[in-house]
């Protein structure tokens, strides 16, 4: 099956959202960025800008392809204007009800024959999301990893329902379009790349909790001692850490594995928002 995705939807214009966004706007494709409201919009155009400017500033391209990029994205505040898209991924908060709830609207709004629903979920089962839907068959996993624009994979979740068309179309869009390397995966909270990523994380948190390391010396020791571009308590502050929470929930509750279970400190920073890179301060303290 040869899907022709010309046109793509990205539902939520956070971080990943707008990495996504970049992404395909970069490849040619005729973007459309669905945020809650005007305010949320404007934050996501100002996020592409930015990252658009550094990818400029680091000689990974000219301005002038960067400045079409930016103009080949739309913002919209309504769902309904997805409903000539090919493809639309999802990248809204990591929460299963706010997911499902917008899998079922689109559902009822994408109306392009043969238009896949994608989910950029990191461990929120695919198959949920498409009995949401009356296409579980066009419904798929393509996760991006934090930021975007950098980072070369995906990965691609096959649920139960989706078929090899939907899976095989995209993991080709994925390399041919949009310049990434897939790997598959099948349905199973935390995929591939999370199942074995969250519980080190993991483990460098409670390394922080108990006094065992000091969380600069944790980094360091990964960085240096690894050569890992950044330490785990970096990373997790990158990624966020109510999403870290939110993944070691998933899995918690699909394995029962006591390393998954998120340490009481993660927990109490979340509640206290301090979210690591986006509210300022988790880990590290940043400007
Ligand atoms: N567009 C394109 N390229 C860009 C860019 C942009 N906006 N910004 C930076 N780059 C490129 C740079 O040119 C550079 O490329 P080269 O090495 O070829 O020169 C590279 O990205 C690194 O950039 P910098 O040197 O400026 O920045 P850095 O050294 O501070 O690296 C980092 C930043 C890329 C984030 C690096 O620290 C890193 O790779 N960290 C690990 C990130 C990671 O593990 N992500 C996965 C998170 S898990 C996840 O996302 C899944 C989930 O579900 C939670």
């Amino acid at each position: 099956m040869t899907l022709g995705i010309e046109r793509v939807g990205v539902v939520g214009g956070g971080r990943m959202g707008a990495g996504i966004a970049e992404v395909c706007a970069r490849a040619g494709l005729d973007t459309l960025v669905c945020e809650v409201d005007a305010t949320a919009a404007r934050r996501a155009r100002e996020r592409v800008a930015a990252s658009l400017e550094r990818a400029v500033d680091r000689g990974k391209t000219d301005r002038p392809t960067a400045e079409h990029a930016l103009a080949r994205l739309v913002f919209t505040g309504s769902l309904d204007d997805l409903a000539d898209r090919h493809l639309v991924v999802e990248a809204a908060v990591e929460n299963p009800d706010v997911k499902t709830e917008i899998f079922t609207a689109l559902d009822k709004i994408v109306e392009e024959p043969g238009a896949v629903l994608a989910t950029n979920t990191s461990s929120i089962p695919v198959m949920r999301l498409g009995m949401a839907t009356g296409r579980a068959d066009r419904v798929l996993g393509l996760h991006f990893f934090n930021p975007v624009p950098v980072m070369p994979l995906v990965e691609i979740v096959t649920s139960l329902h989706t078929s090899a068309e939907t899976a095989s179309a995209v993991e080709e869009f994925a390399a041919a379009t949009l310049g990434k390397t897939a790997i598959r995966s099948q349905d199973r909270a935390g995929f591939v790349v999370n199942s074995l990523l969250i519980p080190y994380l993991l483990a460098a948190v409670r390394m922080a909790e108990s006094g065992f390391a000091t969380a600069a010396d944790v980094d360091a020791g990964m960085e240096l001692g690894c050569a890992h571009p950044m330490g785990p308590l970096k990373l997790a502050d990158l990624i966020g850490l109510d999403t870290v929470a939110s993944i070691a929930r998933s899995l918690y509750e699909e394995f029962k594995e006591p390393l998954y279970a998120p340490p009481p400190l993660l927990q109490r920073m979340v509640e206290a928002g301090l979210l690591g890179r986006k509210t300022g301060r988790g880990f590290h303290t940043y400007d």
